[in-house]
């Protein structure tokens, strides 16, 4: 047993369709969570610029002596692989879990992968995804415009801002016939039931946040690391009071964040 916490941290409220899929699997498990929204998205963001914030981020984490790092942020997971690999405290990252996954469901259909632009540009989930189901079509698509809508509180699936992206987005996957959608941004969990009623309910959806969630706690319970206070703090370089309440409603938990300010990226 180790009762020191697990980080998590991504740009913003995505991530936490991470920890709450953690915090169902191990329920004991002391969470610390970070938010970035202060420099969300992500996404448009140069690659260099990402690795530094990669850096800066596992740095916050170490300095709350952490166990381990849950990076619940497909950008990152991308562009800072080797980042995470030589990291001295363990990182998970969310790709190779999730291509993983997608591999075991795909059958020999069209494989969706949609991301941000970064992580689509970084070719890293296309990559592997190809390595484990080279004979399968593979459509990667960038949808720069979903975590603005969600870190701007658009979370419903009925609502016209999201259907509108939702369809934008996702008629060429539609269109090709994909049927397995890998959601390789963790913000875009909160969009599934709108894309799911795009889609139809045969595609299946394969959630990032979800599949690293799980890859983290094999981890945890592998090693017998795990921890029994079922603590949790969160951070956010956002405004804390938006950050909460955002948190609380997807989480369905009290989210009480503390701000911390925005490092220079
Ligand atoms: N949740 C981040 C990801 O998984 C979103 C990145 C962003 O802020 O654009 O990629």
């Amino acid at each position: 047993m180790d009762n020191r916490s697990v980080g998590i941290f991504d740009s913003g409220l995505g991530g936490l369709t991470a920890f709450s899929a953690l915090r169902e699997r191990l329920p004991d498990e002391n969470l610390i969570y970070f938010g970035d929204s202060g420099r969300a998205p992500y996404g448009g963001r140069p690659e260099e610029q990402l690795r530094r914030m990669a850096r800066q981020n596992l740095a916050f984490m170490q300095q709350q002596d952490v166990k381990a790092v849950l990076v619940a942020c497909g950008t990152l997971s991308s562009i800072a692989r080797d980042i995470l690999a030589e990291s001295s405290i363990k990182a998970v990252g969310v790709i190779d879990a999730t291509v993983l996954a997608a591999s075991r469901l795909a059958g020999s259909a069209p494989i969706g992968i949609i991301a941000t632009a970064a992580s689509i540009r970084s070719g890293t989930f296309e990559a592997r995804m190809r390595e484990l189901c080279p004979k399968n079509r593979i459509l990667p698509v960038a949808c720069p415009d979903f975590v603005p809508l969600i870190e701007g509180g658009h979370i419903q699936a009925d609502d016209p801002a999201v259907r509108e992206a939702v369809q934008r987005y996702l008629q060429p996957i539609k269109e090709a016939g994909a049927g397995t959608l890998i959601l390789g941004c963790t913000h875009y969990g909160i969009l599934a039931q709108a894309i799911t009623d795009y889609l139809g309910p045969e595609v299946e959806l394969v959630e990032a946040s979800r599949c690293a969630a799980e890859d983290i706690a094999d981890y945890l319970e592998g090693y017998h690391l795990c921890g029994s206070d079922g603590r949790e703090e969160f951070y956010t370089s956002g405004s804390a009071g938006e950050f909460s309440a955002l948190g609380s409603l997807l989480t369905g938990r009290p989210v009480d964040a503390r701000h911390i300010p925005p490092q220079e990226a």
